[in-house]
């Protein structure tokens, strides 16, 4: 009998313990879920997370008193985690659209951006409508994905990193990758042999995404982002990883 309550106690002590190291991993750590394959807004160097969304992200939990956890995974779990709370933010270059926002919430934007059509040098693709039948490369998930489905007769290729998709191109695999304008810029810094589309394609806003009902987090890193944007240190961020023509 006696035997029995220790272990009782024991577990119950257990538990409490446990409880309580949860709790507080819980308030201290800032997860955020990411695809880290999207220069300049996050990308790996060496094991270092770097880009845009990786400095936000720091300067939030700063800001919030937390530790920033960053989790890489496929773009498209970047949503699912932040849905099933295994995320507390997911900040991957999100654009907000209809479809996700029934999923979660988004913070405020805080920034603008646009798909753009990469191209091989030389190519007879000069507009959105010399799409129509083409080869279009994507990384899965992504809202290029969405208007490459939308195009008529095309058939849409779809690569796990944005990367892929541009290699592709280059070797003659597929014939345009819809992207998003500032890693396209990047992957053509990189390629001599591709280009991107001067024509105006889609305008989309990058926010941050909070599983749905956390209105107290999205309150937080709306205020976080104001106080980054009134004090000049998100233009800052920018600025480090984005040259201006
Ligand atoms: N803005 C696009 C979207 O939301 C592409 C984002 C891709 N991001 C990434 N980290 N791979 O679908």
């Amino acid at each position: 009998m006696k035997k029995k309550i220790v272990l009782t106690g024991l577990i119950v002590a257990m538990a409490v313990s446990c409880m309580a190291c949860s709790s507080k991993k819980e308030s201290n750590e800032l997860v955020m879920a990411t695809n880290a394959e999207f220069p300049p807004y996050e990308y790996l160097e060496g094991s270092d997370f770097r880009g845009i969304d990786v400095e936000i992200a720091q300067a939030i939990a700063d800001d919030l008193g937390k530790e920033l956890v960053i989790e890489d995974m496929a773009f498209d779990s970047v949503i699912t985690s932040v849905q099933s709370g295994k995320a507390d933010i997911g900040l991957a270059g999100l654009t907000v659209n209809e479809d996700r926002l029934k999923n979660v919430d988004f913070s405020d934007t805080y920034t603008t951006a646009r798909q753009v059509i990469i191209t091989k040098k030389g190519s007879d693709i000069k507009t959105v409508d010399d799409l129509e039948g083409k080869l279009i490369g994507v990384q899965l998930g992504t809202t290029g994905d969405i208007y490459a489905e939308d195009v008529k007769d095309a058939t849409v290729e779809r690569y796990n990193k944005g990367f892929e998709a541009v290699q592709a191109l280059s070797q003659g695999k597929i014939d345009v990758v819809i992207i998003d304008n500032e890693p396209a810029k990047v992957f053509a810094s990189q390629n001599e042999e591709i280009e991107i589309l001067e024509e105006e394609f889609r305008v989309e806003e990058y926010a941050i995404a909070v599983k749905k009902g956390n209105d107290e987090l999205v309150k937080q890193i709306n205020e976080s982002l104001n106080k980054l944007e009134e004090s000049g240190e998100l233009q800052e961020i920018i600025d480090k990883y984005i040259n201006k023509e």
